[in-house]
């Protein structure tokens, strides 16, 4: 389909950059996703792909670190890869200083001591997962387990019936890994979903997420009805799939490392550094946002005229695959 026959490369963009690389499929992604993206490294600092109407990647640390940080040039305006037409994804595509007040408002949700409230229940949740598995001896791990810790802790932090799992894991899924229609479908629906849960926890508010958000002021005034659903999103997709795939690859990487294995059954007490050396290395090391080069890019290629001021700018994109 995306033949380089068929590829409009830009005039601005030197053929040498131009990388046949599909970010939500890339070339052996099936195998081994992050060997997958490690072959970009082999290249230069900036690739551009041809692909969702073309934009560039950036490949090295150092350069993503910059463009995260420095929303003046670089916008996190829109994250996805075409950007999507509708809902906001709020405090995501926001730049500060409006980012900073819409992060501030969910931060309590996040705080240690909150999280550590909920360690018991997530650990006897987990618990009781293993023990039915276990007595199998086998089981398909993203489905029957990685995929279910996470939405059952959600809905428990938000107060939301349990048996809504299913569906809002067909929704988090079209959003994760559909087309655009599908990302913005899944968007419709949530909203839809969660709309009714607003009205009741605007008229008795717990100690949940969702009164925590429905409820949430700035500056004394109750926030816009848009800005609400995009922190919904935001907060709904965007804690299910990454921790899912953050458990998939852990437990692949252990499944096919048994030495990796039996030094942690060994050594019960690596568990929380060996967790954090995975998340780091696994999964921040490869996730992606769009930015949008802002004013007085002077960022390393950019600078030096290889980058297209008014295209996208994707670092490192593609959340994930299990
Ligand atoms: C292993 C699990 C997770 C990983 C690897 C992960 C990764 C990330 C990354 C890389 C970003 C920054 C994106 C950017 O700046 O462009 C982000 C933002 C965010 N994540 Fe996660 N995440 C995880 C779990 C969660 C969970 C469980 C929740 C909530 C239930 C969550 C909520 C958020 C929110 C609200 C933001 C936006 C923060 C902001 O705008 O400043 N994440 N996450």
């Amino acid at each position: 389909m995306n033949h380089p026959k068929e590829w409009t490369v830009p005039d601005h963009v030197p053929p040498e950059l131009v990388a046949d690389f599909d970010y939500r499929n890339p070339p052996g992604a099936q195998d081994d996703v992050h060997l997958a993206w490690k072959m970009l490294h082999a290249g230069p600092d900036i690739v551009w792909s041809p692909y969702y109407g073309g934009h560039w990647i950036a490949t090295r640390g150092e350069d993503i670190e910059t463009m995260q940080k420095d929303s003046v040039r670089f916008s996190h305006r829109s994250v996805n890869i075409p950007p999507l037409s509708e809902m906001q994804v709020v405090s995501l595509e926001l730049d500060p200083p409006e980012h900073t007040s819409y992060r501030n408002l969910i931060t309590p949700a996040f705080l240690p001591q909150a999280i550590a409230s909920l360690e018991n229940d997530v650990r006897s949740l987990a618990v009781e997962r293993l023990e039915k598995l276990a007595s199998r001896g086998e089981c398909e791990f993203v489905s029957e387990f990685a995929k279910i810790l996470p939405i059952v802790i959600f809905l428990r932090l938000a107060d939301l019936p349990l048996s809504d799992r299913e569906q809002l894991l067909e929704w988090a899924e079209w959003a994760v890994r559909g087309n655009v229609d599908e990302r913005n479908e899944s968007q419709h629906r949530l909203i839809g979903y969660i709309s009714t849960w607003v009205e009741k926890r605007k008229a008795e508010a717990g100690g949940d997420l969702v009164s925590l958000i429905a409820n949430a002021q700035i500056e004394g005034k109750p926030i816009s009805p848009e800005r609400m659903f995009g922190m919904f999103i935001v907060v709904l997709f965007g804690g299910l799939d990454t921790v899912a795939s953050m458990m998939g690859f852990i437990a692949r990487f252990l499944a096919e490392n048994p030495a990796h294995r039996r030094q942690l059954i060994d050594k019960p007490e690596l568990m929380v550094s060996c967790v954090d050396v995975a998340d780091t290395a696994l999964w921040r090391g490869q996730y992606g946002a769009a930015h949008h080069p802002g004013h007085g890019i002077q960022g390393r290629s950019v600078q030096e005229g290889r980058a297209d001021p008014a295209a996208e700018l994707a670092v490192r994109p593609g959340r994930s695959q299990v």
